[in-house]
């Protein structure tokens, strides 16, 4: 069909339809039962998670970077901290061959993980984060709150992982969203040193010496910066190299919510006697031969793990 053709459609659609504005018949397309189908589906209490589009900004292609200004309330950020507060340990980074967390010099503040939808407040923001990145949920790690006091930094260094063993479940980290929960005096910038347009960012002295080697964001308390690790072709990108730089006055605090390519939550297995299936097509898997086919699925493997179908394989 040509443009001339689509363009009198169109307006002979408009014609048909000359109340298509009115805000009636648009609740009333709205309302429709197809719309049961549509993929996304927004319930009315999902509507409002707090995401703002209108304040976000893009800081950067490459790294792919976001800041959202206000992500959460003073009062969001300070429910965090109490949170963390008396549970605090020196924080570990992953090592590159064998995945283990070990202590670094590279990293020196500390941390702790929070529990995924540990409360109310801590849900309302999993939710507006995946509202924002348009990521599920579920490809989240449970929140982790870290701590700087004066000095302490993280060296840059890549979210996505060098070695196999943290790609098991989820895959790479595609994504991760940086939350400040306090103001600093000074210093404490997050900092991507490989950003290409570093002349892009003029820096007075209120910025810190380690600020000026990338492009910066400075921690303010609400606000929340999104980088992606990955490429939008599912490659790493180097350029997401990023650091904390050293508190220089007061203290930082922060939220850090990872975000996997794919769930990152174990699947819940039943409990070890019970006699169950855990998949409904244990049944017919087992009348087709599978137990014996496929026992370690199945039945079960050698080092102890239980199997899927422990009831249709008349183990139990
Ligand atoms: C891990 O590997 C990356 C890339 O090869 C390297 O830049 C980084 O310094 C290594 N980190 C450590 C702690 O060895
Ligand atoms: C993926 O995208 C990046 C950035 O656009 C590009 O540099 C790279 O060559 C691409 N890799 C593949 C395998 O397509």
């Amino acid at each position: 069909m040509d443009f001339q053709h689509l363009l009198s459609l169109f307006i002979f659609f408009l014609l048909s339809f000359p109340n298509f504005s009115n805000s009636s018949v648009l609740a009333r397309f709205l309302n429709e039962k197809n719309m049961d189908n549509s993929y996304i589906r927004l319930k009315k209490s999902d509507l409002w998670t707090g995401f703002d589009p209108t304040r976000v900004i893009q800081l950067s292609w490459q790294p792919r970077a976001f800041l959202h200004k206000n992500f959460l309330s003073d009062e969001e950020c300070d429910h965090l901290i109490n949170l963390a507060k008396d549970k605090l340990e020196v924080s570990m980074v992953a090592d590159n061959d064998s995945g283990k967390s070990v202590k670094s010099e590279v990293r020196t503040s500390s941390g702790m993980f929070l529990d995924k939808k540990q409360d109310e407040v801590v849900e309302t923001i999993e939710a507006r984060i995946a509202a924002w990145t348009f990521l599920p949920h579920e490809n989240g790690e449970a929140m982790q709150i870290l701590h700087y006091e004066n000095g302490q930094k993280y060296e840059p260094h890549y979210d996505y992982f060098h070695d196999k063993k943290n790609q098991k479940l989820g895959g790479h980290r595609v994504a991760t969203v940086l939350m400040y929960l306090s103001d600093v005096g000074k210093g404490g910038e997050t900092v991507f040193p490989d950003f290409e347009g570093i002349e892009t960012q003029p820096k007075d002295d209120t910025w810190s010496e380690c600020a000026h080697k990338g492009y910066a964001v400075k921690p303010r308390k609400g606000d929340a910066l999104l980088f992606f690790s990955l490429h939008p072709n599912a490659t790493t990108d180097p350029s997401s190299l990023h650091g904390s730089c050293p508190v220089i006055e007061g203290e930082k605090w922060s939220a850090t919510k990872w975000i996997h390519v794919r769930n990152f939550e174990k699947p819940a297995r039943a409990e070890r006697g019970k006699c169950v299936d855990e998949n409904a097509n244990c049944p017919q898997w087992a009348a087709s031969g599978e137990c014996q086919k496929n026992p370690v699925y199945m039945v079960g493997g050698s080092k102890g793990a239980i199997g899927y179908c422990r009831k249709s394989c008349n183990l139990c």
